[in-house]
């Protein structure tokens, strides 16, 4: 299997749930939620990708830096990358049955530890998304991170609970899931939480707190203020909101007010290891991949999303040479032009 044997079945199988286009940008799936794409007119998708195009890289290879370092330590996790396989729930609706819940996540969780990272499950109405997700990371000796939405907040302690016990490093919460209707008629209501609800989850909890889906300075603050552990600057791959700005645009703004103060991670249209630099320069400790792993899982399984991940980790080894980048951890604004 190589990416285009892999890119090849991955479209077959997704039966035009994704086109598994030469470039994911949002354009071809605008609307198609359910579906792969971004909500609405699919801006806020389109804008991740444009956003991250807006930035652009120093090529710089007179200096010492011969063999950069890849790893990182996120919440206490030893990474060979700082790249996490992102949350995907509700794959029989968005995917066309391409393949089943259990071998998506099994897929991510799988493919992710092989490749020396880690990935996430999600969370959905019917309850079977976020037990599949657990079952994944059981099989793999608790080496996963669940995302649980937004629910009623007693709920959300229950599930992060049954997460710590499966051995999870850390649990999440994707807030921008708070209008979420299909949860909400499933009688799962979720809404947006206060300063003192996300306080109360982090203190009725005992492993890392993420809160995912941060778009502004004031929410990233909040966080902080109620002791979350990490927060993913992310618009949901665009299907919260729509006109939302791209994740690479806010990114920025969030770093300077809670930098060093707790995780931040980002996502959003990420496609290559040069969108990853480009993100850890942005202020990013480390950042998520989404749809590239979808079109990995579904024409490959864990082999397939292990081939993306390396393939990533390829791309990033040679912009961090030619950008005379030492550690991922140690990123530099100045290699943005
Ligand atoms: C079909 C689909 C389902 C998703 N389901 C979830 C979910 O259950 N929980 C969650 O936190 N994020 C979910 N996301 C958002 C992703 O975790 C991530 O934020 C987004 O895909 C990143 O953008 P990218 O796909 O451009 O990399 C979903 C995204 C897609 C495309």
């Amino acid at each position: 299997m190589n990416i285009n044997s892999l890119r090849t079945a991955a479209r077959e199988k997704f039966r035009g749930a994704c086109r598994v286009c030469p470039i994911c940008n949002g354009v071809a799936c605008a609307g198609e939620v359910p579906g792969m794409g971004g909500l609405g007119t699919g801006s806020g998708f389109c804008h991740n990708i444009q956003a991250l195009a807006e930035c652009r890289l120093n090529l710089r290879t007179v200096h010492s830096v011969k063999n950069p370092d890849l790893s990182c330590r996120i919440f206490g996790i030893d990474l060979a990358m700082p790249v996490i396989g992102a949350a995907i729930g509700g794959i029989a609706l968005n995917m066309n049955g391409a393949v089943t819940e259990e071998e998506y996540a099994d897929a991510i969780v799988t493919g992710c530890r092989k490749a020396g990272g880690i990935g996430m499950t999600g969370d959905g109405p019917n309850p079977v998304v976020f037990d599949t997700g657990l079952a994944a990371i059981s099989k793999e000796q608790g080496w996963g991170i669940p995302i649980i939405k937004p629910r009623e907040t007693d709920k959300v302690v229950e599930l992060a609970k049954r997460a710590a016990d499966a051995g999870a490093p850390a649990f999440g919460m994707d807030i921008d899931a708070a209008a979420l209707v299909n949860m909400t008629n499933a009688g799962q209501p979720v809404g947006p939480k206060t300063i003192q609800e996300l306080e109360y989850i982090k203190n009725h909890t005992s492993i890392p707190f993420i809160v995912k889906g941060i778009m502004t300075p004031d929410d990233a603050e909040s966080c902080w203020q109620a002791g979350v552990d990490a927060i993913v600057v992310s618009n949901h791959g665009g299907r919260a909101l729509d006109h939302t700005p791209g994740t690479a645009e806010v990114l920025p703004y969030i770093t300077e007010a809670v930098k060093g103060k707790m995780t931040v991670l980002v996502d959003g249209g990420i496609r290559s290891g040069a969108d990853v630099l480009k993100m850890l320069a942005l202020g990013a400790d480390a950042v998520l991949l989404g749809r590239p792993l979808a079109i990995g899982a579904v024409g490959g399984g864990a082999d397939g999303v292990a081939l993306v991940l390396n393939k990533i980790k390829t791309e990033l080894n040679a912009a961090m040479l030619l950008t005379g980048t030492a550690q991922v951890s140690d990123v530099p604004v100045e290699i943005l032009w």
